[in-house]
Parts: C-alpha cells; structure tokens; sequence
C-alpha cells in the first residue's frame, strides 16, 4: 500500500486535522471543477469531524452550495433510523449549512437493498454525467472508516463484494449482523481522487497495525482492498488507535 499515516494526539486534534483536510480538497475540487464530489463515512467517528466542519467560523471556509454529499455505505434502514448514517451527518453537518437539498445524494433506503443500490448506480450516473459501461465515478474524496473487524464502507470479511471488478453499488446481507447494508464497491473506492482514512480509540489499535504493517489478507482485512489508482491514501489516526504502531516520526510515507 502507498500513503500517508498521521497521528494525532486525541479525536479532537483528529477531527480538526481532518476538518482542515477536507476544506482544503474541497477548495481545490471547487476552483479546478466548480464542485466537490465528497462520500462520507458512516459510523461514530465521522461526527466530530462533521459537528467541526459546522461550525459557524468555517461555514465560509467552502462554498458549500458547490457541495456534494453521497456515502460511502448505508444501513439499510429508514432515513430517520437512530443508525441511519444519513441521519447522523444530516443532524451533525447539513442541516447546519446552505447545501441545497439536491445536492445531497443519500441512498434510498426505504427501498429494498437491491432496488436501492441499482438507484445509487442511476444517481451516480446522474450526478458524474455517466452511463452504464463508463468508467467508474471519480470522486474528490472518499471518507472511510475502519471496523475492529477490519472492514471498511460496508465491505465485510469474507463477503462477496470484495471480489467485486465491475459493480460500483453492492447490496449484501451481513450474517454478522443479521442486516443488510448498500456500500459502493472497491471499484469506485479506487477510482477516487482522494480517500481520507479516520480511526479513532484504543479499541481500533490491532485492527491498524493488522491493516497497515500486517501481512496482506484482503479477505479478511477488506480495508487492504482501498488504494485508490492516484495514490492519494491517507490514514489520520489518534494516539490510542495507533498504539500498536511503531512510526519513527509522526508522519511517514510507507511501503509495505
Ligand atoms: C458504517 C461505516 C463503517 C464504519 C466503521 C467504523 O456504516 O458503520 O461505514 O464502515 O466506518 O464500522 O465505525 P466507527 O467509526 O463507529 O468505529
């Protein structure tokens, strides 16, 4: 894997660190396209970053009706489930700034699986002014985060999407959790021009080192699956998840 590793001292200094990140692609995305194409990441430590990225003093930092919001993977659950990750950024970080309404791409989970992954697939051709045998969506940024299982997005050891070369939207049924989840495959992961990696806590300390200094075993570590064709890999990681890392300086490129 090619990339950058940062540690921070704590989720705070993560979060703005990450902030800082995103405003910065999402500026340059801006001046050299007239828009942002972001994914974002679902879960628990994408909320500080979102609740930093809605604070007043930096709403200006972006011109957020240039944004575009989509996911990386959803919880097939209602919009306004407690574990819906829509609903979690939309009450973190849109609801918060001017995005217009059609600028926010959720998947529509109120369909089922399958139907709803084909509709991301018509929605990401939509927006990226695709058709069905083009090359994959390119997004800006990608926002991922890491299970203690090693999965990332919805991509779960051991399931079938992560054999996946063609499809940019999989629907899959996680027997480990006894729910289903959309996610966008590895193929349009990949083909992204940027993929922020955040993990946070003591808890995620094996799984980094696994994925980052382990041996290479995608089946089982799906994170290993993301390196995106540009290159542009980077794992922003707190003290506590990066205890088990052993970096020489606080930042540094690595080739493993
Ligand atoms: C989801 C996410 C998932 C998440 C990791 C880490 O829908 O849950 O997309 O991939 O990023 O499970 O979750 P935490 O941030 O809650 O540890």
């Amino acid at each position: 894997m090619k990339g950058t590793i940062r540690v921070f001292p704590d989720r705070e200094t993560l979060a703005f660190a990450a902030a800082h990140y995103f405003l910065s692609v999402g500026q340059a995305a801006i001046m050299h396209t007239g828009r942002f194409m972001v994914a974002l990441s679902g879960g628990s430590t994408p909320r500080l970053l979102f609740q930093r990225l809605a604070v007043p003093r930096l709403q200006d930092a972006l011109e957020w009706e240039r944004v575009h919001i989509f996911w990386g993977d959803e919880r097939c659950v209602l919009p306004d489930a407690p574990e819906s990750n829509f609903r979690m950024a939309r009450e973190t970080l849109i609801d918060y700034l001017p995005i217009p309404e059609a600028n926010v791409h959720r998947f529509m989970t109120e369909l089922a699986p399958k139907e709803a992954a084909l509709k991301y697939v018509e929605e990401l051709q939509t927006s990226f002014g695709l058709s069905a045998g083009s090359p994959p969506p390119s997004f800006d940024l990608v926002l991922l985060g890491l299970g203690g299982d090693g999965h990332t997005a919805s991509l779960f050891p051991g399931t079938d999407v992560l054999g996946e070369l063609e499809q940019w939207v999989a629907a899959l049924y996680v027997e480990k959790l006894a729910a289903w989840r959309v996610t966008l495959t590895p193929v349009v992961l990949n083909a992204s021009k940027d993929v922020l990696f955040l993990v946070s806590g003591r808890g995620k300390a094996k799984v980094v080192k696994e994925v980052l200094c382990g041996v290479r075993r995608p089946e089982d570590l799906p994170a290993q699956l993301i390196q995106p064709v540009s290159n542009n890999l980077h794992w922003f990681i707190d003290s506590p998840a990066a205890e088990e890392l052993f970096l020489r300086s606080k930042e540094r490129r690595w080739h493993g």
